[in-house]
């Protein structure tokens, strides 16, 4: 790989360790994807943030890289394993909430923006069509390419704090305009009706893509709850984190259509709620927010709850960023929510906090939550928002 002069002054070491590190990760992976030079990133967004995923291990490492380094871009964080503030009121033990702490401290100290959510897009992180990012985190990547037309290749956490300390990442991959060209076509006959078809429809189209790049046509309308959670989906079930929709994403009327062809019908939304959905009755966790809701969805869900009463023995969480909560605290939506019984769980999510043993079962509008929550030995429905608070204010998954 051809490095600039000041470059390669980084990679030996003039600009401190932090830089030096990561100009050894950048350099080690361009040269394992053949790419020939580093281009500029607008912003990064680094993922890896949870103590449950990290350990000590972990956290040694982003310790020492805080010693002398500092991001030269837009950097937000993915979520972490617990509410930053109301870590109690999940159940989060004072030991985890101690080292949960010392590693966004150690992300603060590195200037990041201690944003701790999946949909930096809603909060502020929010690239323009063609710019070069370097993301981590598989849902909001896919979102990046695909949604906003954006580049970036699915980055690991230290290859994109890697790539936020030096202000590039290198070119290869879907930076390339000749890697974006869509390699299947998926004719989406099945009529999609609810949030939770479009979990459905990502993993039906993740299993018959086989890691390429599908291109959708057959879809009429969509909005942005529905796009994210099909970005979610698809990237967790199978596909490249990019994918095109004919008239609905941006580029899409630019690509060729693919040769190789396959459809979804009705009955692969059907299997795709059969392979995602557990034999299972009584619901001891309702989560929605994978990814993390927009201030809409919270809206919705605090009209399904008004005067009602989540049931004894079952917990609902809304998780979300914090910048959600706070726009759902002035509109009212959390004093209804919170009157239910219900809370918020800002700043984490279902897959990340240390919920292992903790719920038997699990009800949520998302297919990747369910992928993520059965890791956590958990028994899975999936289904639409009001299915959800149903079963939250039942206790019981109803169909
Ligand atoms: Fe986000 Fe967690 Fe889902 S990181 S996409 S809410 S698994």
């Amino acid at each position: 790989m051809q490095l600039t002069e000041q470059e390669q002054k980084m990679l030996d070491g003039a600009e401190g360790y932090a830089v030096r590190k990561s100009m050894e990760i950048l350099v080690a992976l361009g040269e394992i994807y053949g790419a020939k030079r580093l281009i500029k990133v607008g912003s990064v967004q680094v993922s890896g943030v949870s103590y449950n995923n990290l350990g000590d291990a972990g956290l040694e490492f982003l310790d020492e890289l805080a010693k002398d380094g500092k991001v030269r871009v837009l950097t937000t964080l993915n979520p972490a394993g617990m509410d930053l503030e109301n870590w109690r009121n999940l159940g989060i033990s004072p030991e985890f909430a101690e080292k949960q702490n010392l590693v966004i401290k150690a992300f603060e100290k590195m200037g990041i923006l201690i944003s701790c959510t999946c949909t930096p897009y809603l909060i502020g992180n929010l690239p323009i069509f063609g710019e070069h990012v370097a993301w981590s985190e598989s849902s909001a990547v896919t979102f990046a390419n695909s949604v906003i037309g954006a580049k970036t290749n699915k980055e690991g956490g230290p290859s994109a704090l890697a790539a936020a300390f030096v202000g590039k990442t290198p070119c290869y991959g879907l930076h390339l305009d000749e890697n974006r060209v869509p390699d299947v076509h998926v004719e989406v006959k099945a009529e999609l009706t609810k949030l939770s078809d479009w979990g459905a429809l990502g993993y039906a189209v993740g299993k018959k893509a086989e890691n390429k790049i599908p291109y959708l046509t057959g879809i009429k309308e969509a909005d942005l709850d529905e796009l994210k959670s099909f970005c979610a989906s698809v990237v967790t079930y199978g596909s490249k984190p990019l994918f095109y929709i004919k008239g609905i994403t941006p580029d899409s009327e630019h690509q060729p259509t693919p040769k190789e062809k396959v459809s979804i019908e009705q009955a692969d939304i059907k299997n795709a709620y059969d392979s995602i959905n557990d034999q299972v009755d009584d619901i001891e966790l309702v989560c929605v927010g994978c990814p993390h809701c927009s201030i809409n969805e919270i809206a919705k869900v605090a009209q399904l709850l008004e005067c009602k009463k989540v049931a004894e023995g079952t917990e609902f969480w809304i998780a979300t960023s914090r910048t959600a909560k706070q726009l759902a605290d002035k509109r009212g939506y959390t004093q209804i929510i919170e009157a239910a019984g219900a809370k918020f769980a800002c700043d984490t999510c279902m897959a990340v906090a240390p919920l292992k043993g903790r719920f038997k079962s699990l009800a949520t509008t998302s297919a990747k939550g369910c992928f993520y929550s059965r890791q956590n030995l958990m028994k899975t429905k999936m289904g639409s928002i009001e299915e959800c608070v149903q079963a939250a204010v039942t206790g019981k998954w109803s169909n």
